[in-house]
């Protein structure tokens, strides 16, 4: 079974999307069959990657209402190994039209579990917000990794997070793990992006990645291409550093056992 990890942080521009999406595509460099789900009705995962979204495309949201299977709208990328379940604005009213729903907390769950077992990795991009689904997102996810942006105010918000994934290990996925906090957009040139890592490192001690992503205008450019930062500058530091955080995870992997 896959190991399914939900990418979250309701503070939007701390490098969720592109964390997804770079990391994604970094551990099927290693041979390994990915699936990304785009979860954010922004959609971003889903154009980064060169998906045009096309009016009346099936999307993750048809998922989530159960009116197709996921099969039915699973993308190939134009990167070996990583296929994308696209999101559009549909989604939007996604928050809106679970709340009836039958087992609406479960609904990404319950459209994952035919699918796990075709990939060792699943990715879900969360949206900005803790709403219902990022709700659906963790409670399908064996853990949650939080990308936190080296700035002033890191780590605001994040007590209400981490209050979210304890709700959850208490209610509706006692399996909940925390992967790890991922230090983003650092900037080795200044006093404060050195200062907010020591606190963070400090805060979070061993749920810190080793890895850290830096600031780089090439990790920022790729998604105007429709490329992982690996097909637009394999290179760079940008992409050395997800090559390393996916190689952090497999052998925090391998340390803890598989996961299913
Ligand atoms: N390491 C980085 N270096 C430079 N720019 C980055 C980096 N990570 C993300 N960005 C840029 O910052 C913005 C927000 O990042 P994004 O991944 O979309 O965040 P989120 O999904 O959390 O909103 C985007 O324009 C993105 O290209
Ligand atoms: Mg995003």
């Amino acid at each position: 079974m896959g190991k399914v990890i939900a990418i979250a942080n309701q503070k939007g521009g701390v490098g969720k999307t592109t964390t997804a999406i770079n990391l994604a595509a970094s551990l099927a460099a290693n041979d390994l069959r990915i699936l990304l789900i785009d979860m954010d009705p922004q959609g971003n995962c889903t154009t980064g990657l060169g998906i045009a979204k096309e009016p009346g495309m099936a999307t993750v949201y048809d998922a989530l209402m159960g009116t197709q299977p996921i099969d039915a709208m699973i993308v190939n990328t134009e990167f070996d190994g990583l296929q994308i379940v696209p999101a559009d604005k549909n989604l939007v009213g996604g928050n809106l039209d679970l709340v009836d729903m039958h087992r609406r907390e479960y609904r990404l769950r319950d459209a994952l579990e035919n699918i796990r077992g075709q990939y060792h990795y699943l990715l879900i991009d969360c949206p900005p917000a803790l709403d219902l689904l990022t709700v659906n997102s963790m409670v399908a996810a064996d853990s949650v990794l939080v990308p936190i942006q080296c700035e002033f105010f890191a780590l605001e918000g994040i007590s209400q997070l981490l209050d979210t994934v304890d709700r959850l290990r208490e209610s509706l996925q006692p399996d909940l793990k925390l992967e790890g906090v991922l230090l983003t957009m650092f900037d080795d040139r200044t006093n404060l992006a050195r200062q907010v890592a020591n606190d963070l490192k400090q805060f979070f001690q061993d749920d810190v990645f080793d890895t850290i992503i830096p600031r780089s205008i090439r990790l920022a450019e790729a998604p105007s291409f429709g490329k992982p930062i690996l097909s637009y500058d394999v290179r760079s530091r940008g992409a050395e550093s997800y090559i390393k955080l996916a190689k952090e995870i497999l052998e925090n992997e391998q340390r803890n056992g598989s996961a299913s």
